[in-house]
Parts: C-alpha cells; structure tokens; sequence
C-alpha cells in the first residue's frame, strides 16, 4: 500500500492466514426435520420436545428448517457465502435406527447427497457423529450412563466411516459431550431430561470412552488423510475475586466443566480434585481399568464451541443445577456488558482467555473454532431485509479475539459461525434465532441476513475489514 492509501483507509485490516477455513455449522436436529421419513426413529429430542412443559412453545424438530428436503437450496446458500467448509452433523437414528446392528440406507443416502453436492460446491464437508439425538432405544436401554452405549457409538461410527469415509475430510466424534451429559441428566433442561448428579458424572466417562473408542474405529477405517477431532463447550471460567473462596468455586466449575474432558482425552487421567469433590455422589468405580487410555487416543484438533464467558464466586445454585458436588459451593454471577436475545453476554475476550490458556496447558493440538454466534430478535423488515448490526459486532468482536490469539501464537485453524440458518434451539424452541439466514418457519423461506454478506466479504477479503 502507497503512503496515500494508508492516509485514505487509516485503519490496518486483521489478516488472517492463508487456509484459513471459514465455515457455517448446523445439526441434524436442528434443521433437518423430516423426522418420520426414510426409516428414522424417534431420539431422545424426539422424546423430550414432545414432554409437555420441556421446549418453549411445544416447539420440535419435526419439520425444523426441513433441510432434508432442501439441501441443495441451502449448500447454494454456503456456495454464495463462499465458505470454504461446513460443518453438519449425522443424525444416529436416521442412519442406524435402533442403534444397533445394520444401517438404513436411505439415510445414509441422504448424507451422501450432501456431502455429494457439497463438494461439487468446493465445500469441504466436516462431520459431526453425535449432536445430542441419541436413538430412544438406546435411552431406553440405559443411555449414557450405560458403558455399553459408548460401546454401540463405536459401531455406529464404524458405520458411518464406511458409508462416508471417502468423502468427509474432518470427522468429530462429539459435540459438547459437557451438555450431553450434565444439562441432560443433571439438571434435566436437554433430553432425556434425567435429573441425578451420580448419573451425568457416568454419562460424562462414557462419553469420553465413546469418543476414544470412535477415535481407534475411525483411524482404521479413515483415509491418512482424514482429520479426527472433538468438539468442547469449553467453560471460560473466571472467578468473581480473587479470595479464596471464589477461587476455589472456579476450580470447581473448571474441573467440572473443562477438565472433565480435557483430562482424560489430553493426559489418560480424572482431575483428582473433581473426584476428591464428588466423593459424596460416586467413587469412579464405573471407570474401568484402560478406559483412560482408550480416551487419551491421540486426536488431529480440538474444536472449541464458545459464546459467552462464566463468572463464578463463592454460594450456592438452585436445585437440580448441571455441576454435581459444586452446587452447594458455587455461585453464577451474572458477566456485566451487553447481552445477545440468549440473555448471554457478549465477551470476546473470554475467547481470547479461552484460546490463549489452551495454548499454554495442552499438549501441542492445532485448534478449531466449530462454534461462536449469537442469537439476536431478527425479523425482516417491509421489504424484506434483515437488519441485524448486533450479530455483526459480535462476529467482529470475536474473529478479532481470534486474531489476537493468532498473533500470539495460538494455533487456530479455522472459524465456523454458528449458525447458517435459523434452527431450533433446543429447550428455546424456535424463538431464538442463531442464523446468519433467515428463515421464515411458515412458508420455510431463507432471507440472507445482513450478517451473511458481512461474513461473506470476510471470507471473501480473508479477514476483518477494521
Ligand atoms: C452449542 C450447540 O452445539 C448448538 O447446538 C446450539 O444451538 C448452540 N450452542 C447455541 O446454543
């Protein structure tokens, strides 16, 4: 740049490097609906949406963003986007039923068809194994506090690799193996809604050995080729002070929320000050010998899903909480600052502590952002645009924490923006809108919202104008 080009644009862009993937995340159950055709069974989402009280509205996942019917019309939305990966999950009892034994090959078609028309697109496809829609008879035979459902996850990714192996370029065992277990049978607010401490502490060691024993399945099975990675809600956990006590309700929620996972996967070992602080529910008896090590199986990434920070002091939760043996200890402060429609508050820098603290603990694992976004109250307006300027201070705010991390030297590889369309949000049912799309839930019509052409001129520029 001349002298008087950097006098006309003052400001210096944040280049990101070359390869640099920039994607859009989604999952099965969230926009696919669908939910009866071609052999699928009902998962625990199926299950729970439809328990009067437990999704805002009554809201399921039946017809959701009926992506399952209009694939192609969403893979063109990403190709205008110029994204260069997407990020989709599989949906378990589409494509093995019961959760057990031969799959259904009419919903394995259905990922082949995306990941077919995806590639033709120049997008390469990032497969998610598990995003929460556990078959209901695998629930019903136990669920994840069962050892053998990690037992039935290594069969079904086994399945899965064989009928997608050659056309997924990066594979996550798990999505937010935290929620999973601790919001779905601890606290109760996701499927299957359980609410017994003892129960989510098992489901959370299950989960870690489903991840490992999927890891060993999908190494056999995979092209050299193929990245394999788990994907962590990590918890940005900051204590409200710096006395001992609200240390202390930090160490908690860290051993809790974070190196639940991070330990076993990361080091082959259970933080032992988690076990010395749940000695009341459990004594681990249910970790068996070699479990760890199965766990511990080496990963290529870490994908790291982030949104918001935690702060944390000293005092007690209500009851049935997500942290069992931390609620009678461990207070949540509400983060100060804006807030998204989530009622979560917008901290980049919690991102930026997040990435830089990974890079100083783990072992040397090269990571992705697979999820960062926000939830704003969009609409379109009278003629038909979304105006949505707070989703775009928050993407900037956080791609320029991301940035930083670069700088100082966190390997990042790549950034997916939750979400690419309106979805159902869970226990919030359809109210809460994450998409960078729009999509009218009546007549199923997607309106690219201001947001999307921002992250297209991003992607398009290779980094944040300033
Ligand atoms: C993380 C989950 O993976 C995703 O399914 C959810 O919609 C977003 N967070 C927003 O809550």
């Amino acid at each position: 740049m001349t002298a008087v080009d950097a006098r006309l644009h003052p400001t210096t862009e944040l280049t990101f490097p070359a390869g640099f993937r920039w994607g859009t995340a989604t999952a099965a159950y969230q926009i696919e609906g669908a939910a009866g055709e071609d052999g699928r069974t009902p998962s625990i989402w199926d299950t729970f949406s439809r328990t009067p009280g437990k999704v805002r509205n009554g809201d399921t996942g039946d017809i959701a963003a009926d992506h399952y019917h209009r694939l192609r019309e969403d893979v063109a939305l990403m190709r205008d986007l110029g994204v260069t990966d997407y990020r989709f999950s599989v949906s378990w009892p589409r494509v093995q039923p019961t959760g057990r034994g031969p799959g259904e090959q009419k919903g394995l078609d259905f990922y082949r068809r995306l990941t077919d028309e995806l590639r033709e697109a120049g997008i390469r496809p990032v497969a998610t194994l598990y995003h929460w829609d556990l078959p209901q008879e695998l629930e019903d035979a136990g669920g994840w506090p069962h050892r053998d459902t990690a037992e039935r996850f290594a069969e079904y990714a086994a399945l899965v690799a064989g009928a997608l192996g050659d056309r997924v370029a990066m594979w996550t065992t798990l999505n937010e193996p935290w929620c999973a277990a601790f919001l779905g049978y601890a606290s109760g607010v996701h499927a299957p809604g359980r609410t017994d401490p003892v129960a989510a502490l098992r489901a959370a060691h299950h989960l870690n050995l489903a991840h490992g024993r999927a890891v060993r399945v999908l190494r056999a099975a995979l092209p050299a080729s193929a990245e394999i990675s788990l994907t962590l809600n990590l918890h940005a956990v900051r204590a409200l002070s710096d006395s001992e006590a609200d240390r202390d309700a930090a160490r908690r929620i860290d051993a809790l929320g974070n190196r639940v996972f991070l330990d076993p996967v990361f080091h082959g070992r259970l933080p032992a000050d988690l076990v010395e602080d749940t000695a009341a529910l459990t004594d681990w008896s249910f970790v068996r010998d070699g479990d760890l090590e199965v766990a511990a199986t080496p990963i290529d990434s870490l994908g790291i899903n982030y949104y918001s920070p935690t702060v944390v002091a000293a005092g007690t939760s209500a009851s049935p909480s997500p942290w069992p043996g931390a609620d009678r200890h461990v207070r949540f402060v509400p983060a100060p600052g804006p807030r998204t429609a989530m009622d979560w508050p917008v901290d980049a820098q919690g991102l930026y502590e997040l990435l830089t603290r990974l890079r100083d603990e783990l072992p040397e694992v090269p990571l992705v952002i697979t999820e960062n976004g926000a939830a704003y109250d969009d609409y379109a307006d009278p003629s038909g645009d979304v105006h949505d300027p707070e989703r775009v201070a928050y993407l900037h705010a956080h791609l320029a924490a991301v940035h930083r991390a670069l700088a100082d030297g966190v390997d990042v590889r790549g950034y997916f923006l939750w979400s690419l369309l309106d979805n159902f949000e869970w226990a919030y049912g359809y109210g809460k809108r994450f998409g960078i799309v729009h999509v009218d839930f009546a007549s199923q019509r997607r309106t690219p919202k201001d947001s999307a052409r921002w992250y297209a001129d991003v992607i398009a520029r290779g980094g944040l104008p300033q």
